[in-house]
């Protein structure tokens, strides 16, 4: 369905995502591509597919510029996009404060720019469309409900309460990151104090509107939901992702002596040599693939080089050169240099930012003074 026209969308992409470093150090969390697309981009699409138009998006001053420079104006999805700076880390409920301007009276759908959901739960839209709902929440069982905001609901699914990452969760329904508010949560925000963590939470601003006999209706999301927080996210995200929108689109060249079997998907530029690729698979543009073994699930960015390796179940992101080395469950940053030995067949899980190197030793003796036999040099061996 489509959404009322006076509906605002406000996305979040502040968050520092210090437990997706050393990525993080120079991608902000939002701009990590899963099936080589930036997470925040399959959100902006959401939001499209809804008909809104006026979109905030919340920036921080360390990720901000890059941010901006990866949406531009919105264009591409025909936004007029309104960056807002949210000066300091204080959380999702300042994040909304700090929009005030922007948002005026106007409903909105808020959503994590970290969180991806499968499409379905728009419906939510509808039951908040007639105007007697103050708020909207997703929900939905997970297995550890102490890492995020956590509903305990009737058996109508009236929502009773909700707590913040409890300790001892009452429930295992969590809040998955889409909300939709109308005016009313600007004076709940105003009313909450900060948490144990120091932010003014979303949760607590939700149960404020609660206890001062606000609205607030609940739905379940049935389909998958990820907070793309850790790599282990991000990684199953990049699988599930692959599973079901990778198609089979060859646009790179493949030589006689290579099978590349299933859903895979190469970019203009890209050749493989001598190898398998077993999808799903995504390839960028403009990558090489020789004597290699890739997949399934696995998502390589722009121009990088694969000579004699062997990937499965991984993120690789642009302008990157491997070779000789078995990579398993990996995530790996632009730019980096990772070199094995064909003595080591066992597989590595990496985890590295931007411009990271790994190789053989080679041997040195610049800078310390010591001879190959490991004498000084100048002394005089006895
Ligand atoms: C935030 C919210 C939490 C919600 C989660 C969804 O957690 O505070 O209530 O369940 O997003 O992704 P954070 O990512 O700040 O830890």
């Amino acid at each position: 369905m489509k959404a009322k026209p006076l509906l605002k969308a406000l996305v979040l992409s502040g968050g520092e995502g210090t437990r997706m470093r050393p990525l993080t150090h120079t991608i902000p969390k939002q701009l990590i591509p899963v099936a080589n697309k930036p997470t925040i981009f399959y959100i902006m699409e959401q939001i499209s597919s809804l008909g809104i138009k006026d979109v905030g998006v919340v920036i921080s001053p360390r990720t901000g510029e890059l941010v901006k420079k990866s949406l531009g104006d919105g264009g591409r999805w025909h936004f007029n996009i309104t960056y807002i700076l949210q000066d300091k880390p204080a959380g999702l409920a300042h994040a909304v404060w700090v929009a005030g301007d922007f948002l005026g009276n106007h409903p909105f759908l808020m959503f994590l720019g970290d969180n991806l959901v499968k499409p379905g739960f728009e419906e939510m839209l509808g039951t908040f469309a007639d105007g007697r709902c103050d708020a909207g929440v997703l929900i939905k069982p997970v297995s550890e409900p102490e890492r995020f905001g956590v509903a305990i609901v009737d058996k109508h699914f009236n929502i009773l309460r909700l707590v913040e990452k409890p300790r001892d969760p009452a429930s295992n329904y969590a809040l998955v990151g889409v909300y939709l508010f109308n005016e009313n949560i600007h004076k709940a925000i105003r009313e909450i104090t900060p948490s144990a963590r120091g932010e003014l939470e979303i949760t607590d601003a939700i149960q404020r509107l609660l206890e001062t006999g606000g609205n607030v209706t609940a739905r379940v999301q049935e389909g998958w939901w990820f907070d793309t927080g850790c790599k282990e996210d991000l990684l199953e995200a990049n699988s599930v992702l692959l599973d079901e929108r990778c198609t089979r689109r060859i646009e790179g060249g493949v030589d006689d002596k290579s099978h590349v079997e299933g859903r895979v998907e190469t970019g203009l530029g890209s050749s493989i040599y001598d190898s398998v690729v077993l999808g799903p698979v995504v390839l960028g543009e403009g990558v090489t693939v020789k004597n290699s073994h890739i997949g399934p699930y696995c998502s390589i960015g722009k121009n990088c080089t694969l000579e004699e390796v062997r990937v499965e179940n991984s993120i690789i992101l642009d302008d990157s050169v491997f070779g000789m080395v078995y990579l398993k469950e990996s995530l790996v940053g632009r730019h980096c240099r990772i070199k094995g030995n064909s003595a080591i067949e066992a597989a590595v899980t990496l985890n590295l930012g931007d411009w990271s190197e790994i190789g053989p030793a080679v041997v040195s003796h610049r800078n310390t003074g010591l001879t190959k036999g490991g004498q000084r040099s100048g002394d005089t061996p006895s």
